[in-house]
This record gives C-alpha cells, sequence and structure tokens, in this order.
C-alpha cells in the first residue's frame, strides 16, 4: 500500500494551520478590541450632564444624527439626546466621536428603546456599528439591568439591525412596552433579546474557543483531517491537458482512499446504475456512448456552444488563468470521454460540464455573450442530461 499516514505532528500542524477561527466578524472585532486596548479608540456611555468634554461629544454625536437621519427633525434629535433620561453609547477616535446610539433605559421594565444609531458616513462598514451593539448589550445588561432592546428601524437599516440580533418578531409581552415607547409609523418596530452570559465585548474569543472545540470533535469522530500525498498527475497523465491518465491507476493504489471508508465494490457504481462500469472496472460503453452524444449533438452542435468548443487563449483573455483555477471546455471534455479511462461515472462528467459553465459566469460578467451562453447551454444540457436518462430508464424497463 503506497502513501502512508503523515506523521501525527504534521497532522498537528495541519490542523492548527487549517483551522479557520476568523471569519470577517470576527476579524473585524478583533481588529477593533486590540485598537480599543492600545488605546486608540475608545467606547463611552455620556448622558447630559454638563461636563463639558461630553456636551462636546453630544453635540457632535447630534451632527452626525442629523446627517445621517435625514427624516428626523434635528430639534427632536435633540431633545431626546439631552433628555437626562436617554444615554449615548459612543465611539471616539482622537477625541472625535465616529459615532454612536442613544437609548432609553426603561429600568423598571426591565428593557431600553434605541431611538438613534448612526455611524459618520466614511467610517461606516468597517465594524464600527457592531462593536458598538456590542458595547451597548454589554452595559445595558451589566449596568442597566435590562433584557431586550426595542427600536423603530428605518426600513434601509433592517438588515444591519437583523444582523445585530433583533428580530421583526416581537416576543415581550406588550404590556411591558405599550405605552412606554414612541410609535414611529416610518419604521419598523424590532426586539433584541439580550443574553444573560454572552461576553459581547469579547465575542471572537468565544466563536474561537467554539470552533476549536467543535473541530477537536470532528477530529475525534472522524480522520477527515489527515492529508495523504495525492496523485502526481505530472507523472501519471499521458495527455496533460485532458489529465487522462497513461496509464489505468489503481483505486487501491490512492493514498487514503480505503481509509475513508471506500471499498473496491464501489469503483464505478453511481446514482445511474444502468450506466455502472463493468465488473473488469472498464468504462460502460453505453455511457461513453450516451456522453459522445450529448456532448456532439447537444453541446457543440448547439447555437450558444461555440465559446466553449476549446480551451481559453491566454492571448484573448491574458488574466484567465489568474482568475480561473481549474478551466474546462468542451475539448477536453471529448478528450476525457474518447479515451473510455476519464468518465467513469454520468456524475464526473456532469461536474466537469458544470465546472465549464461557472467558471464562464465567474470571468465574465452578465451582460456579456458568454455569460448569457452559459446559462442558455446549461438549461439544455440538463434538459438534455435529463431527457436521455429517462429515455434509458423507459428502455430498461
Ligand atoms: N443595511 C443592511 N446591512 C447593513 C447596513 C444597512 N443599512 N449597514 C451595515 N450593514 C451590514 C454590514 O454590511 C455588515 O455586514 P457583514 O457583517 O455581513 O459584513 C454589518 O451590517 C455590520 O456592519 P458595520 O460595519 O458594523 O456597521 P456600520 O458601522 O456601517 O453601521 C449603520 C451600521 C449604523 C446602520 C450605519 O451604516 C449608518 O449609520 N447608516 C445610516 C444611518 C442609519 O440608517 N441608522 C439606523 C437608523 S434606524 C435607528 O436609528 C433606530
Amino acid at each position: 500500500m503506497q502513501g502512508l499516514m503523515v506523521k501525527d505532528d504534521a497532522v498537528k500542524s495541519i490542523f492548527t494551520e487549517n483551522l479557520q477561527t476568523h471569519g470577517a466578524y470576527c476579524a473585524r472585532e478583533e481588529g477593533l478590541k486590540r485598537e480599543e486596548e492600545a488605546g486608540k479608540i475608545k467606547f463611552v456611555c455620556v448622558s447630559n450632564d454638563k461636563i463639558d468634554e461630553h456636551m462636546i461629544w453630544l453635540i457632535e454625536l447630534k451632527n452626525i444624527f442629523a446627517r445621517q437621519l435625514p427624516n428626523m427633525p434635528k430639534e427632536y434629535i435633540v431633545r431626546l439626546e439631552m433628555d437626562r433620561r436617554h444615554k449615548s453609547v459612543m465611539v471616539i477616535r482622537h477625541n472625535t466621536v465616529v459615532g454612536g446610539i442613544t437609548y432609553r433605559p426603561y429600568l423598571s421594565q426591565k428593557f431600553g428603546e434605541i431611538a438613534f444609531c448612526a455611524i459618520a458616513p466614511n467610517e461606516q462598514v468597517k465594524g464600527y456599528g457592531t462593536r458598538l451593539m456590542n458595547h451597548l448589550k454589554q452595559r445595558a445588561r451589566d449596568v442597566d439591568g435590562l433584557t431586550h432592546f426595542l427600536t423603530y428601524a428605518d426600513n434601509n437599516a433592517v438588515g444591519y439591525f437583523i444582523k445585530q440580533g433583533f428580530s421583526k418578531d416581537i416576543f415581550l409581552e406588550k404590556k411591558l412596552w405599550h405605552g412606554y415607547i414612541k410609535d414611529n409609523d416610518g419604521g419598523i418596530l424590532m426586539e433584541c433579546k439580550i443574553d444573560p452570559k454572552f461576553p459581547y465585548t469579547d465575542l471572537s474569543t468565544m466563536i474561537r474557543r467554539q470552533r476549536q472545540a467543535i473541530d477537536e470533535k470532528i477530529r475525534e469522530l472522524s480522520n477527515c483531517h489527515i492529508v495523504y500525498p495525492g496523485i502526481d498527475f505530472q507523472k501519471a497523465c499521458s495527455n496533460k491537458e485532458a489529465g487522462i491518465p497513461k496509464r489505468i491507476c489503481k483505486l487501491e493504489d490512492i493514498p487514503g482512499l480505503r481509509e475513508a471508508g471506500w471499498s473496491p465494490d464501489e469503483w464505478g457504481h453511481s446514482r445511474f446504475k444502468y450506466f455502472n462500469a463493468s465488473t473488469d472496472g472498464t468504462v460502460n460503453p453505453k455511457l461513453t456512448g450516451f456522453m459522445l452524444s450529448v456532448l456532439k449533438q447537444a453541446m457543440l452542435a448547439h447555437a450558444d456552444g461555440w465559446p466553449f468548443d476549446k480551451p481559453v487563449n491566454v492571448r484573448d483573455a491574458p488574466d484567465y488563468y489568474n482568475i480561473i483555477k481549474n478551466p474546462m471546455d468542451l475539448m477536453t471534455m471529448s478528450r476525457r470521454v474518447e479515451s473510455e479511462q476519464y468518465y467513469v461515472t454520468l456524475e464526473m462528467f456532469i461536474a466537469d460540464a458544470r465546472k465549464m459553465f461557472a467558471n464562464a459566469r465567474k470571468y465574465n460578467s452578465p451582460e456579456t455573450v458568454y455569460y448569457k451562453s452559459s446559462t442558455r447551454l446549461e438549461t439544455f444540457f440538463s434538459s438534455t442530461v435529463q431527457a436521455g436518462v429517462q429515455s434509458f430508464l423507459h428502455f430498461q424497463q
């Protein structure tokens, strides 16, 4: 048996290097957390307490709200912000307000109403809005003792609030909030439950630990983290472009295949049983005939087939192979079919065709003839394969 398992140490390093501990969310949160720790930004909660610095920040935040919430009368913004029952959580960088949330805690009802929320226009979509909300939740729970937030969200901010855990379904009993919060015809009432335990300002660490725990459990239950040396295609293939092997590669020689649960009697078996490989391992001639007819009659002869008839020439599209890492075309597929070695199952053939269509839509923009052709040809391809499979089924019965 070739290709022994990689050593345990190597497995460990593969595991930790490959473990994705950072999604975009965590990366942004951690970046801002580091800035906070370095003193570059700070999150503060202030209200109208007549401290000069706080009053300046409140005015700066009022200016951001006035600009970002054009439907709100400025007088109304000032009235609520300066109302001592309201608090404003702000993000401040270089002593300038970047954005903030003004809310009113209803302590007896244990919920808070978010009145205004905005980030300065040149600072949006950098994660400040999320971190601000996390600071707000942590503070509202730990300092004010709140369990819920309610807000009337502007239509165009609903997406942001959903990402912060708000929903349009209001679970809080109506008698707890009705008559407390101000009705707002122009917005959508949304609710967020504040978790009693979440470390809101350190969510990224919690997510990283959860990912690690899940990864460890997966390692315990499966061997999918073990990486085996692959097949050397340079050595094994006679026709490099079409990837057809010089000699039929014995499946039992492929490192890791048996360990993954494969057994030799599964060779060439597919959903389409009448196309299964024969017991000596050779490709079913019915399958070869079917694939050839789909390729020649349905794809190459189709009015939308021409963009796919041969590999993309770099002279026509110099950056093509930088963007498309697994190219596919009808000529390569024809060679693979004609080799009578490559497509052992119909699924493999369909996968190559789908790859070819997806590549065209990845590289080209939707208004181009290539993009449109790929969509039309894919529809035609799917219906041709389906009809062919049906007729085989019918024939078999
Ligand atoms: N619609 C849909 N999704 C949004 C919106 C929006 N308007 N704004 C941000 N998002 C998404 C971001 O793309 C990001 O998604 P991702 O995590 O999948 O990448 C996520 O929400 C968080 O983005 P942040 O960068 O943390 O948010 P940002 O700093 O941009 O602040 C805010 C969001 C406050 C809505 C800001 O865009 C803003 O000031 N908008 C204009 C004012 C506004 O609409 N305020 C809310 C009015 S309702 C009220 O005040 C009660």
